[in-house]
């Protein structure tokens, strides 16, 4: 059997994904019964950190142990990784003694190169073009508080961002519209937008972008390597926070999500992170029953 890896949300089928998504809502239940269900037993995760995180380390680690299994935490300050041993050879290695590898870098390319040189699995936990785990907590999010996604409008708010891009993949995969909200220079990939133009409009003003829509989502204006140029993405993106007044424009069944972490006042008012119609935390949280639905597909035949 060949090898599956998940560097994008491309990589699994619309119906695959789907599968996952009512898989992560049956897991969540198995976990909430307090049922032990261990398919994972005796393997090993290898998870490497070039960048920070909560959500991701926290949901893969208790992940792999609720399913009977062991996570490897390494970071490349420990770890030759850090010290320019080539990804082809780490990957030959890493992967000789682990069941699974997950990776959470900079450059795209890197977790392009090592799934070419890995026996097993690798699963992207973030690049600086793309997150597809959070998609798919997100998914079930939304599954979870409205039902199908398909043939709704969604809007992104903000820059055009790794987040975004994985949103821009999810609008194909899992068919729905998707209104984009960036302010001039901070707009995500032109080839991407324009491979996907039959779904894919990208607007100037968040108030035009929310009308019709089901679903908000935003993310920091300055992601992680992006630290310097702080102080000049709070002026470019002036006007682009989401509020609950911005929310009383769209459809008024709609949801607002975030993968956090969150900068109340800048992207998101603080009031808009309390309000009955944020769901942030429950998105939060399906990072573990997502991912633990992705491990299922990946290792488990
Ligand atoms: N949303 C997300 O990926 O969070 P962390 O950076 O905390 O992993
Ligand atoms: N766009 C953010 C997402 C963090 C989960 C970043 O890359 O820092």
């Amino acid at each position: 059997m060949t090898t599956r890896h998940f560097l994008t949300l491309l990589d699994l089928s619309p119906e695959e994904l789907n599968t996952l998504i009512h898989r992560a809502v049956e897991l969540k239940q198995i976990r909430n019964n307090g049922d032990i269900y261990e398919p994972l037993k005796n393997q090993v995760m290898a998870m490497i950190f070039e960048k920070s995180s909560t959500r991701t380390r926290v949901s893969f680690e208790a992940g792999m142990a609720q399913f009977g299994g062991h996570a490897l935490f390494l970071s490349p300050r420990d770890t030759q990784l850090g010290r320019g041993e080539p990804i082809e050879d780490s990957a030959r290695v890493i992967s000789s003694m682990c069941d699974v590898v997950m990776i959470r870098t900079f450059d795209h390319n890197t977790v392009e190169t090592f799934a070419a040189n890995s026996k097993v699995p690798v699963i992207n936990a973030l690049t600086d073009d793309y997150h597809p785990c959070q998609l798919l907590a997100d998914m079930q999010t939304f599954l979870e508080h409205r039902g199908a996604i398909k043939g709704k409008t969604v809007t992104w708010i903000g820059d055009g961002n790794n987040m975004c891009h994985s949103y821009i993949n999810a609008a194909r995969q899992f068919d729905f519209k998707l209104q984009i909200a960036c302010p001039e220079g901070f707009a995500p990939n032109t080839e991407l937008v324009a491979a996907n133009s039959d779904r894919v409009t990208i607007y100037r003003t968040p108030e035009e972008a929310v009308k019709g829509s089901h679903l908000i989502v935003t993310d920091v204006w300055a992601s992680m390597g992006q630290e310097e140029e702080q102080k000049e993405r709070e002026q470019a993106f002036t006007g682009y926070q989401v509020t609950p007044e911005l929310m009383d424009q769209a459809e008024s069944d709609a949801i607002f999500m975030h993968c956090l972490p969150a900068h109340r006042g800048e992207e998101v008012s603080a009031e808009m992170m309390d309000d009955p119609r944020s769901v942030v935390f429950d998105e939060a949280e399906n990072r573990l029953h997502a991912q633990k639905a992705l491990l299922e597909f990946l290792m488990v035949s």
